[in-house]
């Protein structure tokens, strides 16, 4: 992984450290070391129960951090290898949603993940009592048909426990958006045919790098100091991905920036915040990069290249009548294609020279480089809200949201008792 800034900027002092000392209480800097044998054993215990070859469906039911980050990581493999299991994902209460993820999986020999930090999350659990209903009106067994990833000793893990289920612990300092790395992420992952090992060590590559002095840790803190300092102007970031296959991932990184980032300042009434957009390149060449090149100077932005799509399907050399003139297009493999438009586009934004502009650039697509990709954009979203001096991991504003809704539902239940009786 490269990445390279075209902007310059003195590193804020002290920052690092700040980032060293939250080691002890912020649970996801410690996930790329952990022992997998908890997974191992998880597996095996799997397979002694289920018949681990017919499962051809693998279901998450979870939302934000508890099924963005696999969501990501499976969408970004799929497109180079083929995988014998599916996985899907019930992550909205849209009635049409649940119906078509539905149909597109084979209940019987669908294994069910039940993923929830709190174990009360409304959307969720609404989505499992749906399920469940329909298992049991079908009359299909409920033994070791779901796996719940939840916190210890949640009510959710109560409940796993009234019935043969698998359950998996996520770490107590974890946060919801920055449990990828934990069984939240890595158990649906692994059971799907991941190689959870590389994941890992392509994130341990980049913790390394940044703790040890390697070549990332001046990058992140200049990008990170150039964000906050910048934070009032080019309040916008956008993640300019050229790979279809990372759009599920700028999805990860538009929850993890706006909900660690879009606070209330410690010690001040102060909002401040960073908008995230993620962008898939070429298509959004042709619509929101008119914005960025010629609209308000309020963004920033990130390209994301492959540099190898281990893939030369090519252009085929045909004259079509009236349109010789684009015969220039010939004989090119669609990979080098690709990477012409990111190049064009950096060059575009560049030639503004007043948009800050950056890009990373993966050598492939593979678990050890999403790996690298999760972490680094974990440790620059720890440093920018250190900068920014928010709490980083919290989430009142989906709190109240929460209680909201949760207050709505009693109205809702006292009117339906009132109206029954
Ligand atoms: O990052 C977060 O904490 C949130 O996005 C949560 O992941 C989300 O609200 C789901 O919460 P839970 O995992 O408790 O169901």
């Amino acid at each position: 992984m490269k990445n390279s800034l075209y902007f310059n900027i003195k590193v804020e002092e002290g920052i690092f450290d700040k980032i060293v000392a939250e080691q002890k209480s912020i649970g996801y800097y410690a996930l790329p070391e952990q022992d997998i044998s908890y997974l191992l054993n998880y597996l095996e215990e799997f397979k002694s129960k289920n018949d681990y070859d017919a499962i051809k469906d693998i279901a998450i039911i979870g939302i934000g951090g508890s099924s963005l980050g696999p969501k990501a990581i499976f969408r970004a493999l799929q497109g180079i290898r083929d995988f014998d299991k599916r996985l899907h994902l019930f992550e909205s209460t849209d009635p049409a949603s649940i119906r078509s993820t539905l149909n597109k999986l084979d209940i019987k020999n669908t294994h069910f993940f039940v993923i929830s930090k709190s174990g009360t999350t409304i959307e969720t659990i609404s989505v499992y009592k749906y399920i469940l209903s329909l298992l049991k009106a079908k009359d299909i067994s409920l033994d070791y048909r779901f796996t719940f990833v939840t916190d210890d000793g949640s009510k959710l893990e109560a409940h796993a426990k009234t019935f043969n289920s698998f359950v998996l612990h996520i770490p107590v300092n974890v946060g919801g958006r920055f449990s990828v790395l934990s069984a939240a992420g890595l158990a649906p992952l692994f059971l799907a045919g991941v190689d959870i090992q590389r994941l890992l060590d392509g994130a341990k590559a980049i913790k390394q790098s940044f703790f040890e002095d390697g070549y990332i840790k001046e990058t992140l803190l200049k990008k990170a100091t150039y964000y906050a300092k910048n934070s009032m102007n080019y309040n916008i970031n956008t993640l300019f991905a050229y790979s279809e296959s990372l759009d599920s991932f700028t999805d990860w990184y538009v929850q993890l920036w706006g909900e660690s980032l879009g606070k209330k300042q410690r010690h001040s009434s102060f909002n401040v915040g960073l908008t995230p957009v993620g962008l898939i390149g070429p298509k959004d060449q042709h619509s929101f990069l008119q914005l960025i090149v010629e609209g308000l100077r309020d963004k920033s932005v990130t390209v994301l290249k492959i540099e190898n799509f281990d893939d030369k399907i090519k252009i085929p050399a045909i004259t079509l009548k009236e349109l010789e003139g684009l015969d220039l297009m010939n004989g090119i493999a669609f990979c080098d294609l690709i990477n012409m438009q990111a190049d064009s586009t950096i060059e575009a934004l560049l030639d503004k020279k007043d948009i800050p502009v950056d890009t990373i650039t993966l050598q492939h697509i593979d678990e050890e480089n999403i790996g690298k990709l999760i972490f680094y954009y974990e440790l620059l979203t720890s440093l920018v809200g250190q900068m920014m001096n928010v709490n980083t991991y919290d989430q009142p504003g989906v709190e109240s949201g929460k209680k909201i809704l949760e207050g709505k539902l009693i109205e809702e239940k006292r009117k339906s008792v009132k109206k029954s009786k």
